[in-house]
């Protein structure tokens, strides 16, 4: 089986135009934003922030459907409904969410506090479903709660196809280094799949956190802000093959169609509000970037941010970051 290399679901960033870049550049499977599986079978259907979040574009490749929630019969409904959708090519389960308003819902990563629950949530996906059903979960609640290797066994005898962990627990949240030994001694636990995540940056990391873990495949998150050729980067390392990092040239031209096709979907309003962050991450460590990104902040067309950008192009002083320090 040739390795996974996942793009790393990030609510609010991996939207349909930025997963498609990502899978342009070489990345084999992506999942959606989270949806609420109590929120998606409750909400007016043509609500535009559902409409957003699933859908996908034609170019994209395997495109999971990520939900979280507490409620095995509200999972089981939801996914039924998103299979019969016929857009994707799995479920994905969040048992991984750090963030206060999921975790209070006992929802996300507080799954990993009630395993029997876990597994129920994983059995009656799988029984409502012919796709594949995955979990994404991490290495326990906190440094006194590590118990994902047990969780992972739980999970796969509930039926899970497929994990991704992300080495940390949830109390670290996204804070110090995410532990790739013991990612390892969950992928030595089980026979379903096992996908690494967790400071995946660059293809020296990529080779080390696989031979580290000995995992089937890699989950990248925030190595991809402003960097959708970290896949392409990834994939060279892989396959031995060199890299030469892309010119800075290269992140404006990719930031100015991810906002143009963004505003077609979307509408120029919201697009330039949502691609603020996504400026700002092309153009980290660029020289002279923090005085444009204050200045693409207040414009108001995206006529405005491509003068902008294409004059900090010009600007040949700087020299783009290709390390993985984008991070928010
Ligand atoms: C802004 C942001 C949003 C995230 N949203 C989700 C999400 O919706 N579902 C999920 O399972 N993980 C989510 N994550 C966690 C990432 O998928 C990933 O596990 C984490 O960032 C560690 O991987 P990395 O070091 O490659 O970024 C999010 C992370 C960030 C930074």
């Amino acid at each position: 089986m040739s390795t996974i290399l996942a793009l790393a679901p990030m609510a609010g960033i991996t939207d349909q135009v930025f997963r498609r870049l990502c899978f342009e550049w070489g990345c084999s499977a992506a999942t959606t934003e989270m949806v609420s599986a109590q929120g998606f079978l409750t909400a007016p259907r043509d609500r535009n922030a559902y409409r957003f979040l699933l859908e996908r574009l034609p170019e994209e490749g395997d495109l999971s459907v990520q939900l979280f929630g507490s409620d095995p019969l509200y999972f089981a409904r939801a996914a039924a409904e998103l299979e019969a959708l016929g857009r994707y090519t799995g479920i994905d389960i969040n048992m991984g969410c750090p963030a206060q308003k999921v975790v209070g819902g006992q929802s996300g990563s507080a799954l990993m506090k009630d395993p029997a629950l876990a597994g129920k949530i994983v059995e009656s996906v799988k029984k409502a479903v012919s796709l594949p059903v995955t979990v994404k979960m991490r290495l326990g609640w906190d440094d006194a709660h590590k118990n994902a290797v047990s969780f992972a066994r739980l999970l796969e005898q509930s039926g899970a196809d497929g994990l991704t962990v992300h080495g940390r627990t949830r109390m670290q949240q996204y804070s110090g280094k995410a532990d790739w030994p013991a990612i390892g001694e969950v992928k030595a636990a089980v026979k379903i799949p096992v996908v690494a995540n967790g400071d995946v940056t660059d293809g020296s990391s990529a080779l080390e956190c696989l031979r580290v873990t000995g995992c089937d495949g890699l989950a990248v998150g925030r190595g991809a802000l402003g960097r959708p050729w970290v896949f392409g980067e990834i994939r060279a390392a892989l396959e031995g093959r060199p890299w030469e990092a892309p010119p800075f040239s290269l992140a404006v031209d990719t930031a100015l169609r991810q906002a143009r096709e963004m505003a077609a979907w979307k509408g120029e309003k919201s697009a330039l509000l949502e691609m603020r962050k996504h400026f700002s991450w092309y153009t980290f460590g660029r020289r002279g970037a923090a005085r444009v990104r204050t200045e693409i902040n207040r414009a108001a067309s995206f006529a405005e941010v491509e003068a902008l950008l294409r004059a900090l192009c010009d600007d040949s002083g700087g020299k783009k970051a290709e390390t993985g320090e984008n991070i928010p």
